[in-house]
């Protein structure tokens, strides 16, 4: 990306309320709320009360419409105080996506007020037991009958169910189709035969749930599809995604950035060997690396995050998942040397170190494993390929002569 990403005041401001909001009610009780397993209400009244929902919402439906950066920096101060209740954020807007791409006017109007004031939390179901990674395959359905959908099956690792209001749930409407199987439905919490089944028991992230959610002979009005035309879902998807990804990247960046304070402060702190171990250079050697990998994991984030706010769709998807699975390994990695850093005490439960380390696996798994956000990468970069034609006369004569057009983009 060649154009300047643009930190808009608004998207300034909010980060330094959601840096404010994270000390004062996120960090104390981080270690309370991890060990039962409970979400910070009072936490997220804050966020509410201070408009950060209104963050990702465009203004017309009472948000501040300020855009994917604001939205990654404001989920950055949060993940640094806790990655957990930076994902319970960063969830409302990657369930809110959905409606932003596929909804109709009426259908943005209905909800998306609701989510900004904080009114109405938000939760995407497209993961079954048998479709994670293949979110093609999945086996939840709704059947039209009269000027309803009936949905029955189960979701799984619904992150924010049961506390959440408003679900979009991807369910098969024509089984018979390849490309137009799937459809966006949107379900309010309390609607007959929806319940929540099976919370999950975390090793990380353990601040907000993660449900099985049933649906039972659900009965929805039609109106309730989201964009009134189905065999629409695994675009709205996929569009989701790739918004929601620079999302969950910068909760990556705030946890990186989290290990790597406390292992820092520590560091400065802890005597041996009659000084500080942030003397030694095998110390300063992991601090540096930890802090080069973050700062590049973060404007990896931002560029992502700049070049949807610029509308730069095309090449979205290849940039989403670059800033995920990048910003997610260094996570890993940042709060595995933090740990390292800490020595025993890192790996007792008695300090947040530990639970950074736990917090930080199921970045590189959810909103895609890096496993899948690498087969996007290379997909892209192999279509890419053919802007590289001028470079045909430098490659062998005979790969050259044994070149047949469109093999390899049909393969990718
Ligand atoms: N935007 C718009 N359309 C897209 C698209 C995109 N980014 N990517 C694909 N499509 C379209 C294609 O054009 C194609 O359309 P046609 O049928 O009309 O030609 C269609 O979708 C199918 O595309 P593919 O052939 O590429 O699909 P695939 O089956 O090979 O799957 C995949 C691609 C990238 C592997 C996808 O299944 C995927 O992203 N899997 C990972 C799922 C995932 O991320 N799950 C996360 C759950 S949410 C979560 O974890 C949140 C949480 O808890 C916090």
């Amino acid at each position: 990306m060649r154009e300047n990403i643009v930190f808009s005041d608004l998207a300034k401001q909010l980060a330094a309320t959601a840096r404010e909001i994270a000390e004062k009610h996120v960090r104390p009780s981080a270690a309370k709320y991890d060990r039962l397993q409970e979400y910070n209400w009072e936490a997220a009244r804050a966020v509410a009360e201070a408009g950060l929902f209104k963050t990702f919402v465009p203004k017309e439906y009472d948000g501040h419409g300020a855009g994917s950066l604001a939205l990654c920096m404001v989920t950055e101060e949060l993940a640094r105080a806790d990655s957990g209740f930076g994902v319970a954020f960063a969830v409302n807007a990657l369930g809110s996506f959905p409606i932003l791409v596929g909804g109709t006017e009426e259908q943005k109007a209905r909800w998306l007020p609701s989510i900004a004031r904080g009114e109405k939390m938000v939760a995407f179901c497209l993961s079954e037991k048998f479709a994670g990674s293949d979110a093609g395959g999945l086996s939840v359905t709704a059947e039209l009958d009269g000027d309803e959908y009936v949905i029955c099956g189960e979701k799984k690792w619904t992150t924010n169910g049961g506390i959440a209001d408003i679900y979009s749930v991807f369910c098969v409407t024509d089984a018979t189709s390849k490309s137009r199987r799937i459809s966006t439905i949107v379900v309010e919490k309390g609607t007959p035969g929806f319940e929540i089944k099976k919370t999950e028991d975390k090793m990380g992230i353990r601040c907000v749930p993660v449900v099985e959610t049933h649906f039972d002979h659900v009965r929805v009005p039609k109106g309730n599809l989201l964009g009134g035309r189905p065999g629409m879902g695994f675009r709205h998807a996929m569009m989701t995604l790739d918004l929601a990804r620079p999302g969950v990247a910068s909760q990556a960046v705030g946890a990186a950035q989290g290990a790597l304070d406390l292992a820092l402060h520590y560091a400065n702190r802890r005597q041996q060997f009659g000084q500080p171990i942030s003397s030694f250079q095998m110390v300063q050697k992991m601090l540096a690396d930890m802090a080069m990998k973050t700062e590049a994991a973060r404007w990896l984030v931002y560029a992502a995050a700049g070049a949807i706010d610029q509308g730069q769709v095309e090449r979205i998807s290849k940039r989403a998942a670059m800033a995920k699975c990048f910003a997610t390994d260094v996570a890993m990695e940042v709060a595995t040397d933090a740990v390292q850093i800490f020595g025993g005490y890192g790996f007792m439960e008695d300090y947040p170190i530990a639970k950074c380390f736990r917090d930080a696996k199921i970045l590189q798994i959810y909103e895609g494993t890096n496993q899948i956000q690498r087969i996007v990468i290379a997909r892209h970069l192999i279509r890419e390929a053919a802007e590289l034609e001028h470079l045909a006369a430098y490659v062998p004569l005979e790969v050259q002569r044994t070149y047949k057009e469109g093999e390899v983009l049909a393969d990718a």
